[in-house]
């Protein structure tokens, strides 16, 4: 059989997408094996911004120079808004699907590899959905996994690409997303995140009722089932009823992801956001009194087109206000087809890095602040990773998912151990073992 390699670029769903190609592929004999040694290279692509683009391109033109290129298969967001341009230029690219349509592509590549002929799978509406149905077994990581518990979105912010390449909103049937729950909690899995773009909708769908926060206490109640986590909320559609839940429920770590986008009012309309300022304010007032402790993370974009000084000290403002734990920002990056691409006023580059260079030194200095606080308590962190940096030192999240490095060896791997937090900087803490749990 054939020996493959994937590449992941891009969002968790792309992580949950590319384990159960892994998943599907090594079923059917597949082998996974080195990028130099592949016969099939997968690129799992995003197209949120201009660079998630550049980066497959200049992966893609890397592994196509070769002397014998492998078959590049481009799966994704990507594929799905670039399309056959990617074989037309690029040879090797001899396959692109779109992520609706990888329940298609195991048949598909082996079809690719026997006959040689280059295969188009993309979306041809943005409604049928053919999914690969493997629970993903094969995971980038053992101990945590994510799932998938609704395809695409519905709410077209302005910016955004994601409804036009992922399509419209589905919920999956949790009956489904239980059983997969149950399936990796007895394959060694300790934590796991559910996604979807806008998680605070999920049911809406289903009209009967069973809305995020009923899954939600489902999967809590799965035995075994140590941490679960969830991203993204949606200012306009998350409830208190999911706090409440998150509050009843110790394996639910205490940490919500609630991108605010702008701080003004006037670019929220813009963006199509559906929420004001000072409604955002009151929904982390909610969480704050429902759930003290949680860790808040937000999402901001600057240099919208048309967003002013004044709109951008809005931005300034409430990043200082709402003391997030991280904010993920970004320089608006126009996506062709999406309204805010042809939107007038487009803000100049040097000016967006200069405002993404304010934000984010006045975010450093509360995320270390905050970071800062915590020196001298004790987390329970699940060691899943060696640290990227020093010999001898693991990595694991806090149940308010911040980041910890530690001393240890990889038996602890997969362990749940308490650490005291010795030292913290901006994006990091650092910290000595206690005792390992019993796991
Ligand atoms: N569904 C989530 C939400 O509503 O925020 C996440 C969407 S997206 C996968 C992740 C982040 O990318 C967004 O929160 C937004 O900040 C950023 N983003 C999306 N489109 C962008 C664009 N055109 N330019 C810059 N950043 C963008
Ligand atoms: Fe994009 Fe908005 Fe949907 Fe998030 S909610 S994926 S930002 S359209
Ligand atoms: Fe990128 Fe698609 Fe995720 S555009 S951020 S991979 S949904």
């Amino acid at each position: 059989m054939y020996g493959f390699n994937i590449s992941i670029f891009g969002c968790q769903m792309n992580v949950y997408d590319a384990d159960r190609i892994r998943t599907a592929l090594t079923a059917r004999g597949w082998e996974e094996v080195s990028e130099e040694d592949a016969d099939v290279v997968i690129l799992v692509t995003c197209s949120i911004r201009d660079k998630a683009e550049q980066k497959v391109w200049s992966d893609i033109g890397r592994l196509a120079s070769r002397r014998e290129p492998p078959l590049i298969a481009v799966v994704g967001c990507m594929a799905q808004r670039v399309g056959t341009l990617l074989m037309r230029r690029f040879p090797s690219v001899r396959l692109v699907c779109g992520p609706r349509s990888l329940g298609r592509l195991p048949d598909a590549l082996e079809k690719a590899m026997t006959t040689g002929k280059d295969i188009a799978l993309l979306d041809e509406d943005p409604v049928t959905l053919q999914d690969l149905t493997e629970v993903p077994l094969l995971r980038s990581n053992p101990w945590k996994a994510f799932i998938t518990i609704a395809h695409g979105c519905d709410n077209f912010c302005t910016y955004c690409i994601v409804p036009h390449v992922r399509g419209r909103f589905i919920s999956r049937d949790p009956d489904e997303i239980l059983s997969e729950a149950e399936s990796l909690v007895s394959d060694g899995v300790r934590e796991i995140t559910l996604i979807g773009q806008n998680v605070n909708t999920y049911g809406r769908d289903f009209g009967n009722g069973y809305v995020f926060s009923s899954l939600l206490r489902d999967v809590a109640r799965i035995k075994g089932l140590k941490r679960i986590r969830y991203a993204t909320s949606h200012p306009r559609d998350l409830t208190r009823d999911v706090v409440e839940v998150m509050s009843e429920h110790e394996n639910i770590c205490p940490a919500i992801n609630l991108p605010i986008q702008s701080g003004s009012d006037r670019v929220l309309r813009l963006m199509n956001r559906g929420y004001t300022v000072e409604q955002y304010c009151s929904i982390i007032d909610m969480i704050r009194s429902v759930l003290p402790g949680a860790a808040v993370t937000s999402d901001l974009i600057v240099g919208f087109p048309g967003e002013t000084p004044e709109d951008f000290n809005g931005s300034v403002r409430v990043v200082e206000d709402l003391r997030f734990d991280l904010v993920h920002t970004a320089a608006f990056s126009p996506r062709e087809g999406t309204p805010a691409a042809r939107m007038e006023a487009q803000v100049e580059a040097d000016e967006k890095q200069r405002r993404l260079r304010v934000i984010n030194s006045i975010q450093s200095v509360i995320s270390r602040e905050i970071n800062q606080g915590l020196v001298g308590e004790t987390f329970t962190v699940l060691a899943d990773g060696s640290a990227p940096k020093g010999e001898g030192l693991l990595q694991g999240r806090t149940p308010t998912d911040k980041v910890v490095i530690f001393p240890g060896d990889l038996s602890m791997m997969g362990s749940f151990v308490d650490i005291r937090i010795t030292a913290a900087g901006n994006w990091h803490l650092f910290g000595e073992p206690v005792s390992p749990l019993p796991v």
